[in-house]
């Protein structure tokens, strides 16, 4: 009997694909860039399983050429590249990797948070252009960390996880969610609307899907209620900001600095503004990229097209009500 088909869009960790291999024909995207759409589309035409990356668009277009599709998973926690109302319509699970990515991405905003306000990779720059000629009183100088205000928008697991490293700094912490008061109040935050929170706030770091109510979140309305010494984070999609309003911020002086892990577009344009301003350090959407994390995130994705394939419920489905129709 023939095995069923599975198309993985990039090269995974290798305990991902050997869970796979015996169980499907497995076919791998190997090059260092991702398949382009209409590739994805031909391979998925005939596949039952879909094991993509979130630099990859599945739209109801191309559900609509794989009627043989059983799952779609997603190595991401985020899955604003997949339409997924069409999957539930077509009745395709669809999942992706909540939790085994928490604790390395709020690691990494907060090691954002750090460099931005404590200046690290100007430092390192100001060596390399061969300025370091004395210990200066005032050269370099950055924001304290210790005891200053952190405003967490969003507070999912990545949210909270970052709430429980600010603990740490003796931070205080602001907290604005569409979720219940409870779970801030139980971290020791304050609950407060977006607004409050921007205006109180040193550093503001966002959480936060992205979903047509949290694209451009964070305008130039926004920035401009936040403090001219604060510092805003971004480790949840490029889309939650406006860049352009961003840049004018930066460059205008309305806000200290920025850190962003993820731009809209990614990769970011080599001639956007942003890339001018020594106040904003940005970094290629790395914020889960830990080796561990990484081939985590690659095992759960594969045992979610396991499930998919078996016709079993998927560990993290993001789309549950499928199983409600039958
Ligand atoms: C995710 O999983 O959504 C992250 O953005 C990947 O780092």
């Amino acid at each position: 009997m023939s095995r069923e088909k599975v198309f993985v869009t990039r090269e995974l960790a290798s305990s991902a694909l050997e869970r796979l291999d015996g169980i499907c024909e497995l076919e791998v995207w190997d090059e260092f860039l991702p398949p382009d759409y209409d590739y994805i589309l031909r391979r998925a035409r005939g596949a039952s399983g879909l094991l993509c990356l979130l630099t990859d668009t599945i739209d109801a277009r191309l559900m609509d050429a794989a009627p043989g599709l059983k799952v779609i998973s997603n190595m991401a926690v985020g899955y604003d590249n997949i339409d997924v109302a069409a999957a539930t319509a077509r009745g395709i699970p669809v999942g992706n990797t909540p939790g085994v990515l928490t604790e390395t991405t709020a690691d990494f905003a907060f090691a954002l948070l750090m460099a931005t306000a404590r200046r690290i990779p100007e430092a390192q720059q100001y060596i390399r252009d061969h300025k370091w000629r004395t210990w200066h009183p005032t050269v370099l100088s950055g924001q304290d960390i210790f005891g200053a205000t952190l405003g967490i928008v969003g507070f999912g697991r990545i949210g909270k996880a970052m709430a429980k490293r600010a603990r740490g700094f003796d931070m205080k912490l602001l907290v604005n969610t569409s979720g219940p008061d409870e779970s801030v109040l139980e971290a020791g935050a304050e609950p407060v609307t977006l607004d409050e929170l921007l205006r109180r706030s040193d550093y503001v770091s966002l959480h936060v899907p992205l979903t047509d109510r949290t694209t451009h979140l964070i305008g130039a309305r926004e920035l401009s209620l936040m403090k001219a010494s604060a510092i805003l984070l971004n480790t949840a999609r490029g889309g939650v900001v406006d860049g352009q309003a961003l840049y004018r911020a930066l460059s205008e002086g309305s806000i200290l600095a920025a850190g962003l892990d993820v731009t809209d577009p990614e990769p970011i344009s080599l001639d956007d503004p942003l890339l001018t301003l020594d106040n904003c350090l940005i970094v290629p959407h790395i914020a889960s990229a830990s080796v561990a994390t990484r081939a985590k995130m690659a095992e759960m994705a594969a045992d979610n097209v396991i499930a998919g394939l078996r016709g079993d419920p998927l560990p993290t489905c993001v789309n549950p009500q499928v199983y409600d129709k039958n």
